[in-house]
């Protein structure tokens, strides 16, 4: 990532395709936050990177304020309106700026979280920041898909999403080299966040996986929407060809499923819980 900047297109035109087409956390992971976590209903949540409010929303509750923080505006305006449809518009708010621009005047708070958004941003300085941010006996939590389980589609009643040919016809149209933003990411983003937070000062981790596994029913709009939900095939990306794109797409997935339904496994959450010293 070394010579990659950051810039403003990196999800342009995915959040209308993110709730859609990305799989679920597992079910048990606001249950595991609601015990392990400080959040008795009284305290700040910070949610940085909080995309369409994906973790923000089944949060709320437990907290008396959630605040969600994200620089792309189609993610801030999607989240509003899950606020809004799930009944805690009163208790959220969202701001449209970079972690990088954190404290912002937000105050503190009792935990912050990073969903799949950390590897995004300037880490040490954001992790520096946050911990700052922190009131003390508070937590950080960073949670993503667990990465090392076999989800096996053995068995299942539909095809599996034939993502190898997915990923070989997002090259045919934007190239060989993985595309983030208007650069190019060879090398993807970084994954020793560990080591960042550690030298922040925060203290753990605590590690949890949350198992998940159920068969989900994807279907052709599904896995077109998570396609379109990812940083290196969204809809920008695509230019003038985005449309071609999409042809393509469906010509592939009617391929590999003439009925337009595909069967994939749930993946398990996995949780890494640091505590403020
Ligand atoms: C993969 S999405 C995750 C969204 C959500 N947290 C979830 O778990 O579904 C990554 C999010 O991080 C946001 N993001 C990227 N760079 C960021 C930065 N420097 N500061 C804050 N958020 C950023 C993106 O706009 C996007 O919404």
């Amino acid at each position: 990532m070394t010579d990659w900047e950051w810039d403003e297109t990196l999800f342009a035109g995915s959040a209308a395709y993110y709730a859609q087409g990305r799989l679920p956390y597992a079910s048990g992971l606001v249950p595991l936050l609601a015990e392990v976590l400080p959040a008795d209903g009284h305290g700040r949540l910070l949610d940085v990177g909080c995309g369409p409010g994906t973790i923000t929303v089944p949060l709320a509750h437990l907290f008396h304020e959630v605040v969600g923080v994200d620089p792309d505006p189609g993610m801030i305006a999607e989240a509003e309106r899950r606020a809004t449809a799930a009944g805690v518009a009163d208790k959220t708010h969202w701001v449209r700026i970079r972690a990088e621009d954190l404290p912002a005047g937000l105050g503190t708070f009792t935990v912050a979280a990073f969903a799949q958004s950390f590897h995004w941003m300037d880490r040490h300085r954001v992790a520096q920041t946050v911990r700052g941010m922190l009131r003390t006996g508070g937590a950080l939590i960073h949670l993503s898909d667990l990465k090392t389980e076999t989800r096996t589609t053995e068995g299942l009643p539909y095809p599996a999403a034939p993502y190898e040919d997915i990923a070989a016809l997002v090259k045919r149209y934007l190239g060989p080299v993985r595309r983030a933003g208007r650069g190019l990411l060879p090398h993807g983003t970084p994954g020793d966040e560990a080591a960042v937070l550690a030298g922040a000062g925060f203290l753990g981790p605590e590690r949890h996986v949350v198992p998940a596994g159920q068969v989900l029913r994807r279907t052709t709009d599904d896995i077109v929407a998570w396609t379109f939900s990812l940083s290196y095939s969204a809809p920008h990306l695509f230019g003038p060809r985005r449309e071609a794109f999409e042809i393509d797409l469906r010509r592939l997935l009617a391929l590999a499923s003439p009925m337009g339904h595909f069967s994939e496994r749930a993946p398990s959450t996995e949780v890494f819980l640091w505590r403020s010293p």
